[in-house]
């Protein structure tokens, strides 16, 4: 999970903001989707994936992230339409505090696979226990 800011190209008529597979954007796209709309007391997300890697910018408006991958939890304000969140697999995640203009851009690696979710925190936080004593007991 890191944040990445993208260039804006500005000339007399405005702004425009371009992102490429493999460049600004870290994978190759096989998704987008937008959130907006979304009532500011309530908070989406409340999942992680155990094969996905997404970003995700405000395109309009601004809205907050909780990133926890079972070891380090971090909150990030995504506050303006040229700053990305790079969210990777097995990343705990809860988006809140949307501003009532807020148009949330995700651009994502894999296609929708219901399966992919953990919707459940503690087989979450059960499944980083476990990957984490194996890689503990691998490198033994
Ligand atoms: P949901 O995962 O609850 O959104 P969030 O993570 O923001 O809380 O998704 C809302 C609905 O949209 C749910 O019925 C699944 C559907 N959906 C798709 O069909 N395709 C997608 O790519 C995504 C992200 C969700």
């Amino acid at each position: 999970m890191d944040t990445v800011e993208f260039d804006p190209k500005g000339d007399e008529r405005g702004w425009l903001i371009a992102l490429e597979n493999l460049k600004e954007v870290p994978f190759e796209i096989r998704r987008v989707y937008y959130i907006f709309g979304t009532k500011s007391d309530f908070r989406r997300g409340k999942h992680a994936h155990r094969d996905l890697t997404q970003l995700a910018v405000c395109v309009a408006g601004s809205c907050r992230f909780m990133l926890d991958d079972g070891k380090v939890r971090r909150e990030y304000h995504l506050n303006r339409n040229s700053l990305g969140l790079v969210i990777g697999p097995m990343v705990w995640r809860e988006m809140y505090d949307f501003s009532q203009d807020c148009v949330l851009l995700v651009l994502a690696s894999k296609s929708y696979i219901e399966s992919d979710y953990m919707r459940d925190r503690t087989e979450f936080d059960k499944l980083v226990q476990s990957l984490t004593l194996n890689k503990h007991e691998a490198s033994k």
